[in-house]
């Protein structure tokens, strides 16, 4: 049966942007409301394709899962397109799921959202929507955003021969782990201000999310909800690291006391592991608009509070990189080091402020020739991350690259592990993929200059072993005792 509410069954639904979130999370109620038609548009040409691709290996978005749920729904009542506004008149409710990056240009450049693709959209759902139309907020936005769309919608329909209800409904999924997390969310967050359209919405989500898990709030608090969950989990990631820094110089281990403070129920055990710094495209994004925010209604106090957890973020990865020269006898010019991973978190193939781009091009501007493992991540990606060229692989045969020789930085991808290590003085792991855990470091140690160092910054492979092998190690949080 279709969902219904007080204007009529709702039987279309239009989502705009076909990014990480919004293809999968459509991709998940149209597979568990088979009785909706679902269409994600996008003016990403390619993209578009992507998601149609008859090879489901080729999917823009590389989450597990996802495959088997867009087989399922596909064809059937999940679209995609970039008929935006055909799509937009045709659907009872719109999805806003575009990119809300940080602005770089004017005012407020650097902290506040560039909301330029927000406010595309409300205008083309205020030319393009028929009848009524309720519009619900995906983006992650400003508190206080879904005034301006109403007011874009308003002026759009003077005379009031169209209708539109604004809500906000803010999606917590985590990459990686985004089947798992739409299939079986903590909670449902639906802002709003109209109980029929509030309820309409709600009733997608209970065709498989208990009602107990779906939290109705006014507008407001369900905007400025999403930026305190992501305040609030990457202040754990910077207290975390800023302890580990603390462990490092003190001789106490932080996984000992991430245990023992995590025990605690009132800290729990989540979020507490130690790292190079946390990574993906909304933390610091949502953060700093967070501080923008604050100082814009005069908080200053708390604006500068919330920004000390990004410099702290910072801080840990330039950490990282410095460390690793000092190690290496206070230089890394010239010399071969092996980067294992380069996603900002296992599982998936975003690079998205990941802390191995600022680690590497700290180590590129010392001159490091840096090759590069990550088992999703394309080669182009990390051209545009690094913005520098790759480099040809060197041959081993052919001795020191041109690069090498001159003291420039240079980098190149390698397929495999153990081409990454050949010649290395040292390896850095700074993604915790699955694969890393189980190396055979008997076999790869050989294959290393000697001395060579294992720099474990996510706390993956067993130290005895690594020692074992022959090579020097250092682990994040992990102080000499
Ligand atoms: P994304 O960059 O992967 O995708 C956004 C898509 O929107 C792009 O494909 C772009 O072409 C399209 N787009 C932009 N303007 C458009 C327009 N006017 N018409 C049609 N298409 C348009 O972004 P994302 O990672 O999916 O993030 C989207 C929003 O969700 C952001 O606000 C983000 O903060 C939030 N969010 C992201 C995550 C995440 O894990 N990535 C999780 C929760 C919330
Ligand atoms: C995060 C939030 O977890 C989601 O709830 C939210 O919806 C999303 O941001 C968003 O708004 O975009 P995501 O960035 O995909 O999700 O991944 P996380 O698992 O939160 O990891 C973020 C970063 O923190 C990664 O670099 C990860 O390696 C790091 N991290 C995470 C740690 O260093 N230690 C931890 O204990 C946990």
């Amino acid at each position: 049966m279709p969902m219904s509410f007080s204007n009529g069954p709702i039987r279309t639904i239009c989502c705009i942007g076909a990014g990480y979130v919004g293809g999968p999370t459509m991709a998940v109620i149209a597979d568990r409301c088979p009785a909706v038609q679902v269409t994600v548009v996008d003016i990403n040409q390619a993209r578009i394709d992507a998601w149609n691709a008859a090879d489901l290996s080729q999917l823009p978005v590389y989450e597990p899962g996802l495959d088997a749920v867009v087989a399922r729904a596909r064809g059937r009542n999940l679209h995609f397109s970039t008929a935006v506004e055909e799509q937009i008149a045709a659907a009872d409710m719109v999805f806003i799921s575009v990119n809300t990056p940080t602005k770089t240009k004017g005012h407020g450049a650097g902290q506040a959202s560039d909301l330029r693709w927000v406010e595309a959209c409300a205008r083309s759902v205020a030319k393009a929507a028929t009848g009524h139309t309720i519009v619900v907020e995906k983006s992650t936005l400003p508190v206080r955003t879904a005034e301006a769309v109403q007011s874009i919608l308003a002026a759009a329909d003077p005379k009031g021969a169209r209708s539109f209800s604004v809500l906000s409904n803010p999606e917590f999924l985590a990459e990686g782990t985004a089947i798992r997390d739409l299939e079986a969310p903590d909670r449902v967050l639906i802002g709003g201000e109209d109980p029929a359209a509030i309820e309409a919405l709600a009733a997608i989500y209970a065709s498989w999310v208990p009602d107990g898990r779906i939290l109705r709030t006014n507008l407001w608090s369900s905007e400025l909800s999403k930026l305190t969950a992501n305040a609030f989990l990457a202040q754990r990631i910077s207290s975390i690291n800023s302890i580990a820094a603390f462990c490092e110089a003190t001789g106490a281990d932080v996984r000992e006391v991430a245990r023992a403070i995590g025990t605690d129920s009132r800290i729990g055990p989540k979020f507490l592991q130690a790292g190079p710094g946390f990574g993906g495209s909304c933390f610091q994004k949502d953060i700093l608009n967070l501080v923008y925010l604050c100082r814009h209604f005069g908080l200053p106090e708390v604006a500068d509070y919330w920004e000390s957890v990004v410099q702290l973020n910072m801080w840990q990865q330039h950490r990282i990189a410095k460390l690793v020269v000092q190690k290496l006898f206070g230089t890394v010019t010239g010399k071969r080091l092996a980067i294992l991973g380069f996603a900002f978190k296992a599982d998936t193939n975003d690079t998205r402020e990941a802390p191995a781009i600022r680690i590497c091009l700290d180590l590129l501007e010392e001159g490091a020739q840096l090759a590069i493992h990550d088992p999703k991540v394309e080669p182009d990606q990390i051209e545009r991350d690094l913005r520098l060229s790759a480099s040809e692989a060197p041959d081993a045969e052919a001795g020191p690259t041109r690069a090498a020789l001159s003291g420039e930085g240079a980098w190149w991808t390698s397929a495999a592990v153990e081409d990454a290590l050949a010649g290395a003085d040292a390896v850095l792991i700074l993604t915790e993929w699955q694969h890393y855990r189980s190396l055979n470091w008997e076999a790869l140690a050989p294959l290393m200059r000697q001395p060579a160092w294992v720099f474990d910054a996510r706390s993956v492979v067993d130290p005895a072993v690594v020692t074992a092998a022959g090579l020097k190690y250092w682990r994040i949080g992990e102080g000499q005792v």
